[in-house]
């Protein structure tokens, strides 16, 4: 079996109590498929995204385990006079590994950009976080012939001056905006021909083994398909995440193979 992450991105959702409640029920369906839940933190690694107000709860529910946990945004300076921001140092201190950079979401609502998210990337490998940076093409784009050139752009100034031996613990997640949230999934060909365009693009500026997810709609009962793409290390989750039986069992599917 190939070395396999699951992400879930539980956006805004989950007040702390109910991300308590979500992993007392989570932990305890896992435990009981003991040989996938014995291969945590070698072949498969499991990484939770909650709102920021309720990473501390994640952090005290997840520390007797080696599920990890990050951040859905970082801004690219831990500490000082900036309103509202999330700090990749109170991620740290809580224990928490990643960092999602770009998510579609955020470069949709809140205007980022690749040259902003480089300095997040930046920022969030110099503090010791894994950057799980997104990208991804909208309908029009996917339509208008231009998937290829926007995920170039977004990979190659993303990841401008960020070199690939202080990256190693980078993964991209590759969703396409039209499949997020939409129940839409690309199709196996679509998936297998853009994952191969972005392990060549990657491979090209030297980061030839960063994982790459995916992410669209990914529930238990295609995850076992597309986890066979060639070039697709495991999956970022939405809505599937968000009720613990939906999210186990899609990451049993995925392990199958
Ligand atoms: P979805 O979301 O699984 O609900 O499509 C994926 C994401 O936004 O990362």
């Amino acid at each position: 079996m190939k070395n396999i992450i699951v992400a879930a991105n539980w956006k805004l959702n989950k007040s702390p109590n109910e991300a308590r409640t979500f992993f007392n029920v989570f932990l305890e369906g896992f435990k009981k498929n003991s040989s996938v839940y014995g291969q945590l933190g070698k072949e498969i690694t499991v990484v939770f995204f909650p709102s920021a107000i309720s990473l501390e709860a994640v952090s005290q529910s997840l520390k007797d385990t080696v599920i990890q946990f990050g951040g859905q945004n970082i801004y690219q300076e831990s500490q000082g006079a900036f309103t509202g921001e999330n700090s990749a140092k109170v991620i740290k201190e809580l224990n928490g590994h990643y960092a999602l950079i770009g998510h579609s979401e955020r470069r949709q609502y809140f205007s980022e950009n690749n040259s902003g998210l480089n300095k997040k990337i930046q920022h969030a490998l110099q503090m010791g976080l894994a950057p799980m940076y997104c990208i991804g093409e909208t309908l029009d784009e996917r339509e208008n012939g231009s998937t290829e050139k926007v995920l170039l752009a977004q990979l190659t100034e993303g990841l401008k001056d960020v070199s690939a031996s202080n990256a190693q613990s980078l993964v991209v997640a590759y969703e396409p905006v039209w499949a997020i949230g939409t129940g839409k999934v690309a199709t196996p060909d679509q998936v297998k021909e853009t994952h191969a365009f972005v392990f060549k693009t990657l491979s090209n500026l030297g980061f030839s083994t960063t994982p790459i997810l995916y992410g669209g709609s990914v529930k238990a009962a295609n995850a076992l398909e597309l986890i066979q793409i060639p070039n697709v290390s495991g999956f970022l989750v939405g809505g599937a995440s968000l009720e613990p039986q939906s999210f186990l069992d899609l990451i049993l599917a995925t392990v199958k193979e």
